[in-house]
């Protein structure tokens, strides 16, 4: 289940004005982007394009919308006022600069680029073109987060103390066989941390701060790839607090996701981004020298842990419904490049760490 923050899907936007949407890259994430957009009343899927051309056919049948021969084609078209950027990861920013410079806004999907640098170019060209951009971190739009932040923003939690962000999941050698930039430096970025880490990187960053100070060991396992498999973090954070970042394409199922947070007021558990564990202080009382009582839990099941393709659409379709509200109301989104480019610098450290073999410090340098 999900939350949007504004409108959501089956909303119709406040103005009447209905957003024509282009999707560049027709692979296995952009079937998400076209059902959250048909969930959505101010929106409509209009064209898509792909630099192969029979991905684009099958899209644009599929899903009711004309083909853009390439992206030139798709940006000249008055009907596309956002564009989807479904390309691999270190495209993003080539793609979406230049659709910024055609003044459309965007959906970015995630991670914002796979560099600072990149990320940085995108921001720019956002900015500067005056269009809107959000870049998908969808799991801020589950119903446990949504809870969570107000859990947080109301002080339920008190100072925080310790933050863990556990993303154990499976990738089979297929899955990274399946596209030639998975699980390369070049295009993918990293491993399992950058592309299916990155999500609770976010959600780690979102609740917890700024963090300071990364050190890390990453280490591929059973993958033929460049890249890691498994990512392992101890972190520091401006607040005082201390945390820890695990992320694996090698833990056979897959297990959960998790973000476990604890503060001087108590603890929240989210699992598949549902709240299951929140136990405040205030309202157990504290626990006296002997006699804790067991704190209460619950495993949920469904994610994509071990299946790439079992994502939800409502949360996409609640960050684009903010999306375009933000525009209609001349406010940012909630995710914007900035907030994305915030999970993007802690992956960095983590890589950057993991190489040294030495604590690295934030700020970092965009490179
Ligand atoms: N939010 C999520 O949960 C989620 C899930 C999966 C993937 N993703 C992200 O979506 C992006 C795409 O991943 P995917 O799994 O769909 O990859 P994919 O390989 O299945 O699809 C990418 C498509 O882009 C096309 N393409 C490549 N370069 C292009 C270009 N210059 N112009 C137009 N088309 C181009 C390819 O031909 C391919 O069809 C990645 O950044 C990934 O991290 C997000």
């Amino acid at each position: 289940m999900t939350t949007g923050a504004s409108g959501g899907p089956g909303s119709s936007g406040g103005t009447g004005r209905v957003f024509g949407f282009g999707v560049v890259g027709c692979g296995v994430i952009a079937p998400h982007h076209a059902r959250a957009v048909a969930a959505l009343g101010n929106a409509r899927l209009v064209a898509a394009t792909d630099v192969v051309a029979a991905k684009a056919q099958a899209y644009a049948a599929t899903n009711g919308c004309d083909v853009a021969e390439d992206l030139d084609a798709l940006l000249a078209r008055d009907d596309v006022d956002v564009v989807s950027v479904c390309v691999p990861s270190g495209l993003h920013a080539e793609v979406g600069v230049r659709a910024a410079e055609a003044g459309k806004h965007l959906v970015v999907e995630k991670p914002i680029d796979v560099t600072l640098a990149a990320a940085d170019r995108l921001i720019a060209a956002v900015d500067s073109a005056g269009v809107t951009m959000t870049v998908i971190s969808q799991h801020r739009f589950d119903s446990g987060f949504v809870e969570l932040r107000k859990l947080l923003d109301d002080g339920k939690l008190g100072r925080l103390v310790l933050g863990d962000a556990k993303v154990k999941w499976y990738r089979s050698q297929a899955y990274y066989d399946s596209g030639e930039w998975r699980g390369t430096r070049a295009l993918d970025g990293g491993g399992a941390l950058m592309n299916q880490g990155v999500h609770y990187t976010d959600m780690l960053r979102w609740t917890m701060g700024p963090v300071t100070e990364v050190t890390a060991i990453c280490v591929n396992q059973m993958h033929e790839m460049e890249v890691e498999d498994v990512a392992l973090a101890l972190l520091r954070f401006e607040s005082g607090a201390v945390g820890s970042l695990e992320s694996s394409t090698a833990v056979f199922p897959g297990m959960p996701e998790r973000l476990e947070l604890s503060g001087t007021g108590g603890t929240a558990v989210i699992e598949n981004g549902e709240l299951i564990v929140t136990e405040l202080m205030a309202e157990r009382g504290d626990i006296g020298a002997y006699g804790a009582k067991a704190a209460s839990s619950g495993p949920t099941a469904g994610s994509a842990s071990a299946e790439p393709t079992a994502i939800g659409t409502d949360a996409h379709a609640s960050q684009i419904a903010d999306l375009l509200a933000a525009i209609e109301e001349g406010r940012p989104p909630l995710v914007t490049g900035t907030e994305a480019r915030k999970a993007l610098e802690v992956v960095c450290a983590v890589y950057a760490s993991a190489e040294r073999g030495t604590t690295v410090h934030l700020p970092l340098e965009a490179s």
